[in-house]
């Protein structure tokens, strides 16, 4: 406990204490603490912080709690974990409407992300962090966690310069891991960084898709030049905004390379295929610290026996495989497994184990 801890107390929603971690373990750099009105103001606008930063999306703490400006706040874990402690600068309303038009490009409340943000509130509480403790998290993801100083000194041991990061929020299919090999072709390594925050409802839980990551770094990834690692940031589904932060993070992890592919980060129809990629045209890649790499929309083509784009694949779309992704639910709920072409059989059982167990839970 630090000498300035006082009564005030907060206990972080499984959202904000995925923020508190990034800005305590230093995936979030250089934000140092929760945003105050003229930082917010200038990321929804500028995609900026009032200091001059990139920033895409304002990472903010809304809460109704009484306290006044100079107060220090304890902070804890959705489980009650003491985790550090916020130092109250600014207390204020935030503007959500503006956050919604210019972060996630519309005001619909369908949107997970959006729907999220406003339910969280407009009133927010700003100041730097100090950190005592991490939130917890399963063996199964403390396994393979990494701050961002570890993976960056893993990288150094390996002797790896070119590292190339791969954000997913779903099991790794084929067209996914021929993404990841592709890149790799290019680089040294392979970051595999599956975030493991909140999702929306219907999304695979991060319990499951750590199976399906696990059977494939044993399986099918190159073990001196692949690294599995976690990322415990939550999903805006923010979609050119949030492939932004999804590089800017990497970049503090110490990858040099992202991968963009198709409707990054995207949800329903809020996002143009590529508007993810677009949105980098305008950003430095010297400034921003990290280059993506940006790939079309991959499938398997039975003509060509493999898997392709419509850069690398000449044959009409009848020749590929598509399996929407309602398709492939339907399948695996009902104990069927989609083609190997679609995904490997190995990740197929570990769902279908995981949809019967799901449906037997209730
Ligand atoms: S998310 O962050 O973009 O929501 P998801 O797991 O769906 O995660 O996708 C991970 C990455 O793979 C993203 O960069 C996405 O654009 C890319 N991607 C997924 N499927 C395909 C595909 N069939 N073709 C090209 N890129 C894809
Ligand atoms: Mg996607």
């Amino acid at each position: 406990m630090g000498s300035s801890e006082t009564a005030l107390a907060l206990q972080l929603s499984s959202r904000q204490a995925s923020d508190f971690e990034l800005l305590a373990n230093g995936g979030f750099a250089p934000l140092t603490g929760f945003l105050g009105s003229e930082d917010h103001k200038s990321v929804c606008e500028n995609m900026r912080l009032a200091s001059g930063e990139i920033w895409p999306i304002p990472i903010t703490l809304a809460t109704d709690l009484e306290c006044s400006v100079g107060d220090v706040v304890t902070l804890t874990a959705p489980n009650g974990k003491h985790l550090g402690r916020i130092t109250v600068e600014e207390i204020y309303e935030k503007d959500v409407e503006l956050e919604a038009e210019k972060v996630y490009r519309t005001t619909d409340n369908e949107h997970p992300g959006v729907a999220a943000m406003r339910a969280e509130g407009a009133r927010c509480i700003a100041g730097p962090i100090e950190a005592d403790a991490l939130p917890d998290h399963d063996e199964a993801f403390m396994r393979r966690y990494q701050t961002p100083a570890e993976s960056k000194k893993a990288f150094e041991e390996r002797g790896w310069k070119r590292i190339v990061a791969f954000q997913t929020r779903n099991p790794i299919h084929r067209a996914h891991e021929y993404l990841t090999k592709a890149a790799l072709e290019i680089c040294d390594g392979l970051y595999i960084h599956p975030l493991i925050g909140e999702t929306k409802k219907g999304d695979i839980p991060a319990e499951v898709r750590m199976k399906c990551y696990e059977v494939l770094m044993e399986k099918y990834y190159h073990p001196d030049h692949v690294m599995l690692g976690v990322n415990p940031g939550k999903m805006h589904y923010a979609g050119p905004r949030e492939a932004v932060l999804h590089a800017i993070i990497r970049r503090n992890y110490g990858c040099t390379h992202f991968i963009v592919g198709r409707d990054h980060a995207g949800v329903g129809d809020y996002y143009g295929t590529y508007d993810a990629q677009r949105i980098f045209d305008d950003i430095d890649t010297g400034e921003l610290g990290i280059t993506p790499l940006f790939f079309e929309h991959t499938f398997w083509c039975h003509e060509c026996n493999g898997m392709g784009s419509s850069k690398t694949c000449p044959h009409p779309q009848e020749s590929h495989l598509f399996l929407s992704g309602t398709k492939v639910r339907e399948m695996l709920s009902n104990g069927e497994k989609p083609p190997p072409e679609f995904s490997r059989e190995e990740v197929a059982q570990i769902l279908i184990d995981a949809y019967k167990e799901e449906a037997e839970n209730g």
